[in-house]
């Protein structure tokens, strides 16, 4: 209404004024009547979903430089109560990095990207707007000996990705990203720049898989890099049912977090067309080994002969190369890692944490799941987990999903343009498979992955204070018993709430 219009030209004008006093340059500020405002919006928006639903649109897209010009925006839009949004890739199953239910302005990390890797100390400072491909190919071009245990898309941005968790393709000997952050350069809702002495170890503890989005902007996040061997090896095997595909990922349910941890063994699931036609279950089995073929072979013979590999399956390579083949870019130069677009989609997730085998008739129940959705629109991820993140602590970072469980189940459901008109019937299909998994996964809480956001758990109230009893209800699944900390670390550091949104934590005191 009146208000807002008003209240938006009175923040740009505060804007404004706080760059000029920084000498900062104008021209990182966007609004809708700028020519490139949709542009930007649009480059790095990964779920196409949230967007096509949200009535509004940012007031103003800020793209900083430097550090100031943050500064600046957490002081306007404190000023005039406007909701401030960080995007770092943009990848934000839910879109909350780009969009809200009440006005609300983006600054978009993306000019801060730099990347400076110390090979002395095997450390890096990363900025948040760096995605994961920038990332691993910049230590690469370093060193081939260090590399860093994060997802396996490289569009996905350093900013959500860390302060979430972030699994990939090496966890099980490595662990997550978050777990390796040693340091990181936080702007607090009074727009003061920290680094982790400053911060306090409570900070610092909770933006290490509690999300960034609730504690402030971080700016960078300084990581341990990790060393791997020269050669690791990589295979992708597929099974239909008539392979035997039920039997062997039910096996794999025994093997997979207890193999040898520098295995790791992911498991995709989805309705096919077989070669005659007919639709069945493909069972791909994506792997990468951190040592040669020879020492892998030998493994798989012992601990998992049912999937009968061969070394023909198997393929050496460097550890930047098996970057590519997990993100599909097999056989491409490797400056793809450099292109910062993402493949867009409509697309919703879920996740789910496994403790006990599934056992064969169940699998089969899920197939007809599978095979209820259009070939190649769903798709099952189950990540093993195992090694050496058994051995960490559920407290030692707010990730908390550690020993005890087998491995975590992602579902997606994606669509394209032409049938989001029909998006209901796709959401409905993966409400009604997440409601009838209730029987083979963890339970009170019902755990899930931060960084598979899914509204559909629980959310804050849109307007006014949400209680500590309703954002549990959600909080629990993401953090188990760090969710109280979080609340706790939220309730001093943030006490009025300016950063927020849909699963932020609450600031209420507990104590
Ligand atoms: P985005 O910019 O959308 O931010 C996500 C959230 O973090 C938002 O709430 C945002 O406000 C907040 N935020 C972002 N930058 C911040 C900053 N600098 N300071 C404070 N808050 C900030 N996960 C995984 O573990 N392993 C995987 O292999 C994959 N693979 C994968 C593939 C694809 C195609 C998608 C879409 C997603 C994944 N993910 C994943 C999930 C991914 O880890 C998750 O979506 C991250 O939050 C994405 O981080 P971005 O910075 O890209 O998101």
């Amino acid at each position: 209404g009146a208000s807002s219009a008003h209240n938006k030209n009175d923040f740009l004008e505060c804007l404004n004024l706080q760059f000029q006093k920084s000498n900062s340059e104008s021209d990182s500020i966007y609004t809708p009547q700028n020519a490139s405002y949709s542009s930007i919006l649009q480059s790095s928006i990964q779920n196409l979903r949230p967007a096509s639903n949200s009535r509004q649109r940012p007031l103003v897209i800020i793209t900083p430089d430097h550090e100031s010009q943050i500064q600046a925006a957490i002081y306007c839009s404190k000023k005039y109560g406007i909701q401030l949004n960080v995007r770092s890739g943009g990848h934000d199953y839910e879109g909350l990095s780009y969009t809200s239910q009440t006005p609300f302005i983006i600054v978009d990390m993306r000019n801060l990207r730099s990347i400076s890797i110390d090979t002395e100390k095997n450390t890096a400072w990363v900025q948040t707007g760096a995605t994961l491909g920038e990332l691993y190919y910049t230590i690469a071009e370093k060193c081939k000996t260090l590399a860093f245990t994060a997802g396996v898309c490289s569009t996905v941005g350093v900013g959500g990705h860390f302060s979430g968790g972030g699994y990939g393709m090496m966890s099980r000997k490595h662990g997550f990203a978050a777990d390796h952050i040693i340091d990181a350069k936080l702007i607090d809702a009074n727009g003061q720049i920290h680094d982790r002495e400053s911060m306090g170890e409570d900070l610092f503890w909770a933006i290490r898989g509690g999300g960034g989005t609730s504690f402030g902007i971080v700016v960078a996040f300084k990581v341990k890099l990790i060393v791997i061997p020269e050669t690791v090896t990589v295979f992708n095997v597929t099974r239909t049912l008539d392979q035997n595909a039920t039997q062997i990922v039910h096996r794999w349910q025994y093997v997979a977090d207890k193999i040898d941890e520098n295995l790791l063994i992911r498991l995709f699931l989805r309705s096919i067309n077989s070669s005659n036609g007919k639709r069945t279950i493909g069972a791909f089995f994506t792997s990468l080994y951190l040592g040669p073929v020879d020492d892998l072979l030998p493994i798989m013979q012992e601990k998992f002969p049912e999937l009968g590999l061969v070394k023909e399956d198997c393929t050496e390579m460097p550890w930047i190369e098996s970057i590519l083949f997990f993100a599909g870019f097999q056989g491409q130069s490797r400056d793809v890692l450099l292109n910062r677009t993402p493949v867009s989609a409509y697309f919703k997730g879920k996740s789910d944490y496994v403790k006990q085998p599934i056992p064969e008739y169940g699998l089969e129940s899920i197939w007809k799941f599978l095979n209820e959705e259009d070939v190649n629109r769903a798709e099952f991820e189950f990540s093993p987990y195992g090694g050496i993140i058994d051995e960490i602590s559920e407290s030692e970072i707010p990730f908390p999903h550690r020993s005890g469980n087998i491995y975590m189940i992602h579902y997606v459901v994606s669509w394209s343009e032409e049938e989001n008109a029909e998006s209901k019937r796709h959401i409905n299909w993966i409400r009604k498979l997440y409601g009838f998994m209730a029987r083979y996964v963890s339970k009170s809480p019902r755990d899930a992955y931060f960084n598979y956001r899914d509204l559909d758990i629980g959310m804050n109230k849109i307007e006014g204070n949400t209680s500590y009893k309703q954002a549990s209800v959600w909080g629990f699944k993401y953090f188990n018993n760090n969710f109280r900390r979080l609340v706790h670390i939220k309730n001093k550091v943030d006490p009025t709430n300016f950063f927020r949104n849909e699963q932020s934590i609450p600031p209420v005191s507990l104590w």
